[in-house]
């Protein structure tokens, strides 16, 4: 009697700890408005970063669609510095719902990273999104400050969901999350050096379209243009002579020569408003038409190359419906001013723009950890141009071998990208056809790419049929 007792009390805490039980109702996101059904659950909900100023940090965290209780966990982090992980990554690129064009309602997204992952978006630092402080003197900050908070974030996440804190964590995002993500890692490996208890499962690196370093990152985009006939050649050799990016500086003015501010003034001018920056490929959405069309309960979809280009502007009007503020617990605060995608309260420190990230990745990689670095092709802001040569010299300077030639990876028998790998553990991968926000554009190569990183596998390098065939 008093052993099946026992085995039975064994059954229900295998149970707790094996399944969602250890999950806060409380932030169980029901249904958001508008929502298809789906079998997965999402959570959404705060986590405080620091009581005494009153800091918090709002997630959105969804299960993988299948089996998440063998999938790892990945966390998603948008860029800026200031810009939302949840309107950007998980509403318009890897999540699984999309705005829909009427502005109050979702579609599937098809291609969701959560068919390989569970995945967590985290709206950081505080300022940023539905994230607050009560000390507005928080919102000056910097990388190293915003480091620190998603430290502690994640200590405190761990405790609303404590299966996940010995499941294999991926970090991830893209552009100015080139300084988070890899910040964070080392954050998160220095507790590990020290902790004697908790330690964090750290199993993968991936940065998109990256800022880095910027003197490769800030000549890139004058090189892009020129090479995609967007300037003319005397802009484009103005600038490759007069220019010196050794000692460019993230604040304005840069510290460049008059005559390099000038070329570069007169080639933004030429590239011109009327081409997005992101994706040079796409036509632009135009703000005046399509934000009377969302308030006319009209659909303000405009597709251009099988992508919404209006998306950015449903967005915004969905998640400014205080009914979808509700149904994911955000805004717990009333903040004075209305949801955007790039914060307006921030006062983000410049100088940390400068910094040098290729001796924080070393650190990581030195750590057996694998770093991918991939890159939308037809980015003009973070292009591929500057980020293939970083990870070249990082690899030299690590004296790393060629582990996978350069050349094409596919997918459904098509190239997806080209990609080469240092060192068995430093992997540069291209995106044809993406977008700086490489999800966005290209989905089906972006998960594709995304399956192989988290599932700890190279991408394919042959095809079948064969061209010959
Ligand atoms: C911030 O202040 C509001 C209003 O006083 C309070 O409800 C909230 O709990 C505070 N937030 C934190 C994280 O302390
Ligand atoms: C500005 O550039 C000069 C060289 O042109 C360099 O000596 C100086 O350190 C740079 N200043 C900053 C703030 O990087
Ligand atoms: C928060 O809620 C208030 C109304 O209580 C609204 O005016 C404001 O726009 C909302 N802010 C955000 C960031 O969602
Ligand atoms: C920005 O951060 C750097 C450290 O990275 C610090 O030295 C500097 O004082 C900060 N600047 C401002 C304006 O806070
Ligand atoms: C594919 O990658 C492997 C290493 O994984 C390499 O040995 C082989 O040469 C590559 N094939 C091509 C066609 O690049």
């Amino acid at each position: 009697m008093g052993f099946v007792w026992i085995l039975a009390a064994v059954v229900v805490v295998g149970v707790m700890v094996g399944g969602s039980y250890g999950f806060p109702e409380e932030d169980l996101v029901v249904k958001l408005p508008g929502q298809p059904e789906v079998k997965f659950r999402q959570y959404a909900g705060y986590v405080d970063v620091d009581l005494k100023a009153g800091r918090s940090l709002f997630y959105y965290f969804v299960e993988a669609e299948n089996d998440p209780d063998h999938k790892p966990l990945t966390l998603w982090l948008n860029g800026g510095p200031g810009c939302s992980s949840i309107g950007g990554g998980a509403f318009t690129e890897l999540g699984p719902f999309f705005p829909r064009g009427d502005g109050r309602s979702l579609r599937r997204n098809s291609k969701s990273w959560n068919k390989a992952s569970n995945l967590l978006f985290v709206e950081s630092p505080a300022g940023v999104g539905w994230s607050y402080s009560n000390t507005s003197s928080d919102y000056t900050c910097g990388d190293m400050s915003t480091a620190m908070d998603m430290h502690m974030f994640m200590m405190e996440w761990y405790k609303k969901f404590p299966t996940f804190k010995t499941r294999a964590l991926f970090l991830t995002g893209e552009s100015y999350a080139g300084h988070y993500i890899p910040q964070l890692a080392v954050a998160l490996l220095d507790h590990n050096e020290h902790s004697k208890e908790f330690k964090f499962n750290i199993k993968g690196v991936a940065i998109g379209n990256p800022l880095l370093r910027l003197d490769r990152d800030t000549p890139a985009p004058y090189e892009f243009f020129w090479s995609h006939g967007m300037i003319s050649d005397e802009i484009g050799l103005a600038i490759m002579n007069e220019c010196d990016f050794e000692d460019y500086t993230f604040a304005s003015p840069h510290n460049v020569s008059r005559a390099c501010n000038d070329a570069i003034s007169e080639a933004n001018e030429i590239v011109g408003e009327y081409i997005n920056n992101y994706d040079v490929i796409l036509d632009v959405c135009y703000p005046s038409i399509v934000e009377q069309e969302l308030r006319l309960r009209k659909m303000a979809t405009k597709i251009s190359v099988g992508v919404d280009v209006c998306m950015s502007y449903e967005r915004r009007f969905y998640f400014n419906l205080p009914e979808v503020q509700k149904a994911l617990h955000a805004n717990r605060t009333h903040l004075p001013y209305s949801w955007s995608m790039c914060s307006g309260v921030l006062d983000y420190n410049q100088t940390d723009g400068n910094i040098d990230i290729l001796p924080l990745l070393k650190r990581i990689i030195q750590n057996q950890i694998p770093v991918w670095i991939f890159s939308g092709d037809q980015d003009s802001v973070v292009p591929l141009i500057g980020s293939r040569t970083l990870v070249r010299e990082l690899a030299h300077d690590m004296h790393f071998k060629i582990t996978v030639p350069y050349g094409a990876w596919f997918h459904r028998g098509q190239v997806g990208g080209w990609q080469t790998e240092y060192g068995n553990l430093l992997t540069f991968a291209t995106v044809r056809g993406a977008a700086h926000m490489v999800p966005y554009a290209q989905p089906s190569r972006a998960l594709h790419l995304f399956s192989n990183f988290v599932g700890g596998r190279r991408l394919p390098n042959t095809t079948r049929p064969s061209i010959d065939e």
